[in-house]
């Protein structure tokens, strides 16, 4: 045994891992120890998906989407095998107004069951499209819901028991939009898609040698979730965007499994931040810099009017690479590095007036609503071979996930408050179903500025108590629930997720 395996079986044992042997070879797959085939890409043009507005039938807006496999050429010189959304992999973005009917036509061409959520929408919860509402492969499910959000950036993907994590690797997931064009006109908001409005959807990816996907969700890659060594913004590596215009939107959007971002530009340049998760802010926010779990969502709006070329950075340090015990462990992994995401040349932009609006919206006040319940959730770790190399050992209040068993039950169209406590070792990014939320406080202070609007998703760093108020909805269904859980697609299906009625 080399000397680092030593010390690191020593330190497994005082950090509470209960004491098995662990055999070379799962010593090194839990300390994330794999070879990563480290591919070189050279620059390529920004990718914009597919755009699909749907089609007006009957006073809806209807969608046809169909859950596929093929061959996808991600890397230089060889494809990978992928599944995707109407394409070979990822899916294109869907673009839709509030108070729109939309009707999703899913049709399951894979051969493997696959359920398809639409993250952030307030909807019924038999259209909600979770673990329940599985596609049998060869079966159409339809989802419909009149659209109550409110124009932000969303994000729809694969909620399949016990396989989101792998399915969204492998590529099923992608941006939705809900827009109000004639508000961002009047407030100077870009949002003419591909030209001055564009997708940012960041997911990390390894592969192997012979280009196929390197995913694993045992081990390290169960505890700090599964992470790439290849980053890749609209499914494609080292692109650089040559935006037509001098000022523009980039929906951040963190798409990946398990990876937290720390995002700035490489001049540190301000940029100015206009919706959150669920809906704009009701005043930008100036930011040089804003940090991203998994699945959340930023709109920002960048002046690239001085022509210089610039690229979206990432900062190492956040998340849950260098987390307590696994960083000592998986320290040594280089996952958690400073890397660019995309590049930005502005040279050929024509000048248009930059962005001066400071006021955007104006939002209800909620700060004296009443409270009909207050919920407590622990969010917890096993630490233990069970949730290194078994299939649970995440749990929300003691318990794995049960499709059969209903968490909570709250009441419709009340505000509730959920008190998000985390005792474990790496941060988990909780996220509820069925609404956009505020949050009151983390630790007892005020949240960060960055994420000061409607919310789907929040960071529960290592021992912080986070706050948040939830509005529960006008939709009853006494039999069909919606989730909550951690954001880490890993820790979901390892059983950090719950489920709560509204009636
Ligand atoms: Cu983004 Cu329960 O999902
Ligand atoms: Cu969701
Ligand atoms: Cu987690």
């Amino acid at each position: 045994m080399k000397r680092r395996d030593f010390l690191l079986t020593g330190l497994g044992v005082t950090a509470g891992v209960t004491a098995v042997s662990f055999a070379p070879y799962a010593m090194s797959q839990m300390m994330g120890r794999r070879r990563n085939y480290q591919p070189s890409f050279s620059l390529q043009n920004f990718a914009v998906p597919a755009l699909d507005e749907g089609t007006a039938i009957d006073g809806k807006q209807v969608f046809k989407l169909a859950l596929q496999s093929g061959e996808s050429r991600i890397l230089p010189n060889t494809s990978t095998a992928t599944i995707g959304i109407n394409q070979n992999f990822l899916a294109p973005v869907l673009r839709f107004k509030k108070n729109q009917t939309v009707r999703m036509e899913v049709s399951n061409k894979l051969n493997e069951a696959a359920a398809l959520h639409w993250h952030g929408m307030i909807l019924p919860a038999s259209q909600d499209g979770g673990p329940h509402q599985a596609i049998k492969p060869g079966d159409t499910w339809v989802a419909e819901w009149k659209v109550l959000n409110e124009p932000a950036t969303y994000f729809y993907h694969s909620h399949t028991h016990n396989h989101t994590a792998e399915q969204v690797w492998r590529g099923l997931g992608g941006q939705m939009q809900i827009v109000d064009e004639d508000r961002d006109q009047e407030l100077g908001i870009p949002h003419q898609y591909g030209v001055d409005d564009f997708p940012v959807i960041i997911t990390d990816r390894s592969f192997t040698e012979s280009g196929a996907f390197q995913y694993s969700n045992s081990g390290m890659q169960r505890m700090q979730g599964m992470h790439g060594n290849v980053i890749l913004v609209n499914g494609i590596a080292n692109s650089v965007l040559k935006p037509e215009k001098s000022l523009i939107r980039l929906r951040l959007h963190n798409a990946s499994n398990a990876r937290f971002y720390h995002l700035h530009f490489s001049d540190n340049r301000p940029f100015q931040l206009v919706a959150t998760d669920g809906g704009i802010l009701a005043q930008a926010q100036p930011l040089n810099d804003i940090r991203l779990a998994p699945a959340e969502r930023a709109d920002i709006i960048v002046d690239v009017s001085d022509g210089k070329s610039l690229s979206l950075r990432n900062k190492k340090g956040y998340g849950n690479l260098n987390r307590g015990m696994m960083g000592m462990m998986g320290g040594g992994s280089g996952l958690d590095s400073d890397f660019d995401l995309f590049h930005i040349d502005a040279s050929k932009a024509s000048k248009v007036a930059g962005f001066k609006t400071t006021q955007l919206v104006s939002f209800p006040d909620w700060t004296n609503v009443d409270i009909a319940a207050t919920r407590q959730l622990q969010l917890e770790m096993q630490m233990g071979p069970a949730m290194m190399f078994g299939s649970g050992g995440f749990t929300i209040n003691k318990k794995g996930y049960d499709l059969n068993v209903i968490n909570e039950v709250a009441k419709a169209n009340t505000f509730e408050i959920w008190e998000l406590n985390n005792p474990s070792v790496t941060h988990h990014p909780i996220h509820v179903h069925n609404t956009q939320f505020r949050i009151i406080d983390r630790n007892g202070r005020l949240p960060y500025i960055w994420e000061r609007g409607l919310k789907d998703t929040v960071t529960v760093s290592a021992d912080e108590k986070v706050r948040i108020l939830v509005p529960t909805g006008p939709y009853k269904d006494a039999k069909m629930p919606y989730m909550y859980h951690c954001h880490i697609l890993e820790h979901e299906d390892a059983g950090m997720m719950g489920q709560f009625t509204v009636t």
